[in-house]
């Protein structure tokens, strides 16, 4: 499905960082070793190997992730790019400083296996970066997100806070925000972001 959708020349998800990761990833220490999940076509481990640290992107998608090596490319930097299922992942222990997950809309039974891998694959003082949509998403007007039949899919802060209760929480909202990420991500809509450090 998704080398299908990202099977066309444009990025679909467009070619700037999304917003909460553009606000946030100075509080992953500087200079590391950034995991960035579910990373599609790379706009996010493109804006951070631009500032500075060593990105690798991971996705069941190779379409997407070659178009990620394209966009490093054109921008002048390095990305590492790993093809692989999240179900499965190994994450290496204490292994980065930084891991991502942006719109990364996973089955309850492989979000609970990776939000346990999270703690223990990163470094001390090692930061992890979430934003997702959460099922109020279904009453907005806006395009993007899981439909109403995948709804274990939404995230939610309470779920968050449970399966990642070794983080320290740095941030932790549902709110509704105004984003404008690619075709597929516009709109007014409602989501929930969060930033916990490892300790
Ligand atoms: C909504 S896109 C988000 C892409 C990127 N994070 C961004 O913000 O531009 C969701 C991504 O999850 C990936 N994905 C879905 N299931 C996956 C899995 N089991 N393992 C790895 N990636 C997966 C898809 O290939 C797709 O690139």
């Amino acid at each position: 499905m998704w080398n299908e959708r990202y099977s066309e020349a444009e990025y679909i998800f467009g070619t700037e960082p999304n917003d909460f990761l553009k606000e946030t990833f100075s509080t992953i220490p500087a200079g590391g070793q950034v995991l960035c999940l579910a990373e599609g076509e790379g706009r996010n481990a493109v804006f951070l190997a631009e500032q500075g640290y060593q990105v690798t992107a991971m996705d069941l998608s190779d379409v997407g992730l070659n178009k990620a090596l394209k966009l490093a490319s054109e921008r002048g930097v390095e990305i590492t790019m790993q093809v692989a299922d999240l179900a499965d992942y190994q994450f290496g222990v204490g292994k980065w400083d930084g891991i991502v997950s942006i719109w990364a809309h996973m089955p309850e039974t492989v979000r609970q296996y990776v939000h346990a891998q999270i703690a223990p694959a990163l470094k001390p003082n090692g930061v992890f970066i979430l934003e997702a949509y959460t099922e109020q998403q279904l009453t907005m007007d806006a395009v993007g997100g899981p439909p109403a039949t995948q709804k274990e899919r939404f995230g939610s802060l309470q779920t968050l806070q449970t399966e990642l209760v070794e983080l320290e929480e740095m941030i932790g909202v549902e709110k509704q925000r105004l984003v404008a990420e690619g075709k597929r991500h516009q709109g007014l809509s409602a989501v929930v972001q969060f930033v916990g450090q490892k300790r």
